[in-house]
């Protein structure tokens, strides 16, 4: 049985493509399969695993519009996961995509022949709500969205479960909304528990356990191009790991492990 999961906020910066690419790693390390897809045109997903989007021939967006089959576009990395990588042709995809029937469902169909051989497909949607996001919703068993605890960063969160449930309505009725994963997490500050605690209220969304941590060194890896995970024994890898396990027990049939309040 795949699990296919996808990570969406319309909202950038909210650690989407580092939750994809340390959840993915952290999978991997523990025996599964793992598929990850960028869907994000700016291609950081793909970057960030080793490949450099700018010198590819070929990425999801000839899946997408149907030009190549998913197979023969993936990658292998060094974090041992399978990637299905993005190049800038993908900001195109959506004016393609919007002129065909069943467009929402591109992704879901070019990913169906990969599934025998995969445990874990993890999707990294772009910072939009648009045709690219809606594809990974289609696709997706689960949806986990990352909440940057800092900020208000739950503004656009009504919006993001509105879509959630419009996607459930008409192209995928078995899409489950795991949670929020609290991300950029500082649990020296109340500020922190409290935007959690508000966003758990407000919406009556569960919240993921644990709570990523702000790390300094997922900024230095993602600048270099760097591995997530490999070698590194820092709070943020293992918050990550945690989460693999968390949601591998849930996956087998147990209750979603989830942030207690306090
Ligand atoms: N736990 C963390 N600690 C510190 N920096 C982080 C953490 N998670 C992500 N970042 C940094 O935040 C920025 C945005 O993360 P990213 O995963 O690209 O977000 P998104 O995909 O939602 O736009 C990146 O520079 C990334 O390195
Ligand atoms: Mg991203």
């Amino acid at each position: 049985m795949t699990t296919v999961l996808a990570v969406a906020n319309q909202k950038g910066g909210v650690a989407k493509t580092t939750t994809v690419a340390s959840l993915g790693a952290a999978l991997a390390g523990v025996g599964q399969r793992v598929l990850v897809v960028d869907l994000d045109p700016q291609g950081c997903l793909t970057f960030s695993l080793g490949h450099n989007p700018d010198r590819l021939e070929r990425s999801v967006h000839d899946v997408l519009v149907g030009d190549a089959e998913a197979k023969e576009v993936l990658l292998d990395t060094d974090e041992g996961v399978s990637l299905l990588p993005a190049t800038i042709d993908l900001a195109g995809a959506e004016a393609l995509l919007l002129m065909r029937p069943g467009r929402e469902f591109a992704l879901k169909r070019a990913l169906a022949p990969l599934l025998a051989n995969v445990d874990v497909v993890i999707i990294d949607c772009p910072p939009s709500l648009g045709v690219l996001t809606l594809n990974g919703l289609t696709a997706a068993e689960a949806v986990l969205v990352p909440l940057q605890c800092e900020t208000l960063a739950h503004r656009g969160v009504g919006q993001l479960l509105r879509t959630v449930s419009e996607v459930k309505q008409v192209t995928n009725p078995g899409l489950e909304l795991l949670g929020a994963l609290p991300t950029l997490y500082d649990a020296r500050t109340t500020h922190s528990r409290d935007v959690l605690a508000d966003v758990a209220d407000r919406y009556d969304l569960p919240v993921l356990s644990p709570p990523i941590p702000r790390t300094v060194r997922f900024a230095e890896a993602s600048a270099s191009g760097a591995t997530v995970l490999a070698g590194r024994k820092n709070k943020g890898a293992q918050a990550y790991r945690e989460l693999a396990e968390n949601l591998l027990e849930h996956w087998a049939g147990n209750d979603l492990v989830t942030f207690d309040q306090q």
